[in-house]
């Protein structure tokens, strides 16, 4: 949700910032800009539309070794070259760029502007550069203490970074709810809303924390508090390899991700499924969540997803109750907990401020909260309690597809640990870790449906609703498929139990609605979700099946019969939902979408 890129050292500044905003454009990409300083001043362009359209307008590069570029996903005022960042003060010597919302920017700005500030655009941030111009000419202070006092004054969340006409040699970035992350080179400096931007050129990288501000020069940075007080910060190493964050021949990075899952979730067990189940970042808490009173899974979009598949999966494995919430609802309607409760909280990026917002609400009311991760170092990982890094490497397709069979992997692997000792048999135990084994295998086989899932996607690129139906561990999955569709196609769909079909869904069904199922074979519901589908065929619906290992029982009845690789029917939504994504990705580029980056959407979205 708006990446902020900033540079300082003795490279072209433009050329590094602008090649930075092109990796986290997934993070927005209404607009784009730059401001870099040189000894003639500030040199700012600013475009509607995605980093292309900045970098054409760059051309042949800006002069200057220090400056600021945003990618925006825009909040206050609509898309256009005014409203994108960075803003700059009224006499053009400093540049601002800024992720967040700045919540009193209506207060502020009134009373800005009757003392006599002029706005030039409708954003909240350009409020924020007029309130450091007034702190300068009020207290005559550095630009730095000017920014400082200016950041007390504000309510809500920023990520800002600034360059300064008036000395070259010096960046000033500050945090409050907005991830940022400085990057340490070797006589120079970069900084990211991620590491993406970074990992180009240096691995050693330091996390900023809310409430902190960092202060660069060439020769050295200094972190304080907004409070003024000096920070100690730890240089971390990065783990990414630049080719990962690469497409690597695919034509988009959702195919990509779409094709690596084999691999990402043999990294997801690596270390971790042997003969046993271990989780090292949960070690000294699985014994507290064994005897949990209940599980509360709180996470936002596709993390919801697989919360739901741990439902089903710790309390089908381990009998512990679970409860699944939006981490949105969850934050307002003081949550009852208990003691003995615990949370788990999901989220690819670490940074949804919302699912952030949970893990603060949960452990106010004193109860521990675990974290599933991808992003190494992110906020969500900082701050809960302890948690398991989900090891599927960079996601950058807006639609998230690694990351949610690694999350349902750990999920998996979490179910089975706390089963082990509650009701599993050690024969069981086994027999599922040997499964779970053979799962990366199976979806390498079940990705081989793609030609015939292009040839279906061909058939239906034209519809304007789909229907998404399936039962127990797989209504999470037909929810998941749903989306997937809606977010990259914009063709509008629904997931929902098969069962509950009939109570309302059955009204829409004809020939022009394609129903996509689920109906595996050794499932306890497979008889009723086949009578499901004879409902849909007796109305003329055009029904696609995703079923198991060459059963050809369903051929007659379906106008499209998926075939994915047989497992145990708790491992099942692994590689049912293989079929969903290929078939969302293969739509949306029939229809001609933009796969990666679809309108509105940001992959990970800091405001509430
Ligand atoms: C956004 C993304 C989704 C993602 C959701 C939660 O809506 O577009 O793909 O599932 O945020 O993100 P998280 O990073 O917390 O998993």
């Amino acid at each position: 949700m708006c990446g902020i890129v900033g540079y300082l050292g003795h490279q072209n500044a433009a050329d590094v910032i602008v090649t930075g905003l092109k990796r986290l454009e997934y993070r927005g990409y209404d607009s784009a800009g730059v401001a870099v300083v040189d000894d003639d001043g500030l040199h700012v362009r600013k475009k509607l539309g995605k980093v292309a359209a900045l970098e054409a307008s760059v051309g042949a590069g800006l002069p200057g070794h220090v400056g600021v570029g945003h990618t925006r996903w825009a909040t206050h005022g609509f898309p256009s070259d005014e409203n994108a960042h960075p803003h700059l003060s009224t006499d053009g010597t400093f540049a601002l760029v800024h992720n967040g919302i700045i919540e009193n920017y209506a207060a502020l700005r009134t009373r800005l502007s009757s003392k006599g500030y002029t706005f030039y655009s409708q954003t909240d941030t350009e409020v924020l550069v007029r309130l450091v111009e007034e702190v300068m000419q009020l207290t005559g202070s550095s630009l730095e203490e000017s920014l400082r006092q200016a950041l007390t004054q504000v309510d809500g969340t920023y990520g800002v970074a600034l360059v300064s006409s008036l000395d070259t040699d010096l960046m000033i970035a500050a945090r409050n709810g907005s991830p940022l992350v400085v990057g340490v080179g070797d006589g120079e400096y970069f900084l990211g809303s991620d590491a993406a931007p970074i990992v180009e050129h240096t691995r050693r990288v330091v996390y900023l924390n809310d409430g902190e501000m960092v202060v660069i020069r060439r020769a050295g940075f200094e972190v304080r508090t907004i409070d003024n007080e000096i920070m100690s910060k730890e240089i971390h190493e990065l783990e990414w390899d630049l080719e990962q964050i690469e497409k690597g021949g695919y034509p988009h990075f959702m195919l990509k991700e779409i094709f690596e899952q084999p691999i990402s979730i043999e990294d997801c067990m690596r270390g971790r499924v042997g003969t046993d189940i271990v989780l090292g970042g949960l070690a000294d808490s699985m014994d507290r969540i064994r005897n949990a009173r209940r599980i509360v899974i709180a996470a936002c979009g596709t993390s919801w997803h697989a919360a739901m598949v741990g439902e089903y999966l710790i309390e089908g494995l381990a009998r512990i109750p679970v409860e699944v919430e939006y981490a949105s609802e969850f934050r307002y309607r003081d949550p009852i907990l208990h003691p003995d409760d615990c949370v788990i909280v999901i989220s690819q990026s670490g940074e949804t401020a919302d699912t952030l917002a949970a893990v603060r609400e949960a452990q106010s009311k004193g109860v521990p909260v675990y974290g599933i991760v991808n992003t190494v170092g992110s906020t969500i990982a900082r701050e809960t309690d302890a948690g398991v890094y989900l090891h599927a490497g960079p996601e950058i397709g807006v639609a998230s597809t690694k990351a949610f069979t690694a999350q349902v992997t750990v999920l998996t692997m979490i179910a089975l640990a706390l089963g082990k000792d509650r009701t599993l048999s050690p024969e069981t135990f086994a027999e599922y870790l040997l499964e779970l084994h053979a799962i990366p295998q199976k979806i390498s086989k079940a990705l081989r449906t793609e030609k015939q899932i292009r040839d279906i996607a061909k058939l239906n690129r034209l519809a304007s609703n789909f229907l998404y139906l399936g039962r127990g561990f797989n209504f999470p999955v037909a929810l998941e498929g749903a989306l997937k569709l809606k977010e990259i196609s914009y063709i509008h769909a629904e997931g929902y139990p098969a069962a509950e079909m009939k109570h309302g869904p059955i009204a829409l069904i004809d020939q022009f609605m394609p129903v996509v199922f689920i109906a595996l074979r050794d499932n306890s519901t497979y008889g009723k979700v086949v009578s499901n589908i004879e409902e849909v065929v007796a109305r003329s619906g055009n029904v696609i099946v995703i079923t198991d290992d060459n059963n050809r029982e369903l051929d007659e009845l379906c106008e499209h019969v998926i075939c994915v690789p047989k497992t145990l029917e708790f491992l099942s939504p692994l590689m049912t939902v293989i079929p969903m994504q290929l078939l969302s990705y293969h739509i949306a580029v029939l229809r001609g979408c933009d796969v990666d980056q679809p309108r509105n959407l940001a992959k990970s979205v800091t405001v509430e």
